[in-house]
């Protein structure tokens, strides 16, 4: 979503005449997309504006600008008043499209921009002039915003609520991307299961992902994120049959304890995700399943804890992304009694183990299997060497050139490295 975002704000930037540098001492503007989804990222934000001060001092020019959801949270403008005075523009998420705005103005008069729409509901804007930089892969927002009120959540206070595009206006973004040459499209949003509901006109996610696959051409469909409680058995049936769709679902459940689940306010028991884990299975036995897990949340006793590793070894995710709770300003869990901090660690720690072990073991069942891989891009670090990934959402290495980006090709895995496939090239596709 924030890569997205950034390349929203690029696309603005570029129309006002900037183009892109590596080198920050060369930057006439530097902006930060921000994330305070957890302590560390809004630390990290204000650590790197920090440490654009001496930029600044070197060069009076140089417009400074901080957006994203750190930006939009209480609090945030008068941190930055008092801390980092030297920032010129400051953008809530509801405030993107004023970027042009707000540069024109510093540039003209170096009078601050702070910018910050406190509306809960406001209006989409189409037609956004995007600079795509991950190509073959691109991005389209499907929702804004989140009604769900998770209790340890920051986001439906930074992003307002849930508003959904209009399903002709996403497929026809969809579609001018499939000219483009775009060959892997993500619907994004908070929770994608519950598009539609808010536009009343029939929409659905199913209809969406049905509609999207009917285009002509080879290309993928991923999305994320889904909420366990709104992913219906006919997103199942259309993933199941699509010629498009990966079989890949990122699920994130938070919590294998029913006790935590409901402190959470997730609105599902871990029987009914099992459930919809068991259907998946049974529909799409090739699909890859990850999913978010966080421990230390209020009131997590051992037990719960152990619940979450339970699920783990049940569902057999091919990853997932790990979190300690943290506490959010205005949350409901940040009034809820804490549990310390040694405590939390212990247990990320078994649980990244416990995960890592099956990560190995399904990595394994990969090899000496051939694979269709799509090519993302080159290896930094392995002059010679590309990465793509697999259907099933596993990121795959093996030697070819630059030429192969945006091609698919069948690759045999020769060996694994816990999430990591190397492999060599069989065939194009
Ligand atoms: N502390 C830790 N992790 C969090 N997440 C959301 N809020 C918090 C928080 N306060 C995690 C959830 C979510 C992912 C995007 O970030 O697991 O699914
Ligand atoms: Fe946060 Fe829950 Fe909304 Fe996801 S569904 S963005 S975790 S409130």
């Amino acid at each position: 979503m924030n890569i997205h975002e950034s390349e929203k704000a690029a696309g603005i930037l570029e129309n006002l005449g900037y183009s892109e540098t590596n080198d920050e001492k060369q930057a006439d503007l530097i902006l930060f997309n921000t994330c305070c989804i957890r302590d560390n990222a809004e630390k990290k934000a204000f650590g790197n504006i920090g440490a654009i001060k001496k930029l600044k001092k070197a060069k009076k020019s140089l417009i400074i600008v901080v957006m994203g959801c750190l930006a939009q949270e209480k609090g945030t403008v008068d941190t930055i008043k008092e801390k980092y005075p030297y920032v010129d523009i400051v953008l809530g998420t509801n405030n993107l499209n004023m970027l042009d705005k707000a540069v024109t103005i510093v540039f003209n008069t170096k009078k601050k921009q702070y910018l910050i729409d406190p509306n809960e509901k406001p209006d989409i804007i189409e037609d956004e002039r995007v600079l795509r930089t991950s190509y073959p892969n691109a991005w389209i927002n499907i929702t804004f915003g989140c009604n769900n009120f998770c209790t340890y959540c920051i986001v439906p206070y930074v992003r307002g609520r849930e508003r959904s595009r209009k399903m002709e206006d996403i497929l026809k973004e969809f579609e001018n991307l499939l000219k483009e040459g775009y060959k892997e499209i993500t619907f994004l949003g908070q929770n994608v299961n519950s598009y539609g509901h808010d536009l009343q006109d029939g929409s659905t996610f199913a209809k969406l992902l049905e509609a999207a696959d009917k285009f002509d051409g080879k290309y993928r469909i991923r999305f994320m994120t889904s909420h366990p409680k709104d992913l219906t058995d006919d997103v199942i049936d259309i993933i199941a049959s699509s010629k498009h769709i990966c079989h890949n679902i990122h699920l994130p459940i938070q919590a294998g304890s029913n006790k935590i689940l409901k402190l959470m306010n997730r609105h599902y028991t871990r029987e009914h995700y099992l459930e919809i884990i068991e259907k998946i299975k049974a529909k799409i036995p090739d699909c890859g399943i990850t999913t978010d897990l966080m421990v230390g949340f209020p009131y997590e006793e051992e037990e719960d804890f152990q619940d979450t590793m339970d699920i783990v070894r049940r569902v057999g995710y091919s990853s997932a992304f790990t979190f300690i709770y943290s506490i959010r300003r205005g949350t409901k869990a940040a009034e809820m009694p804490q549990i310390p901090y040694e405590i939390s660690q212990d247990r990320i720690m078994r649980l990244i183990k416990e995960q890592n072990c099956m990560t190995k073991q399904l990595s394994k069942d990969y090899e000496n299997k051939v694979f269709e891989v799509l090519v993302e891009d080159t290896v930094e670090k392995k002059p010679g060497f590309v990465c793509g990934r697999t259907d099933s959402g596993r990121l795959v290495t093996f030697e070819g050139d630059k030429e192969l980006i945006g091609q698919f090709v069948n690759v045999k895995i020769n060996r694994s490295q816990s999430a990591s496939l190397f492999g060599e090239i069989v065939g194009n596709n």
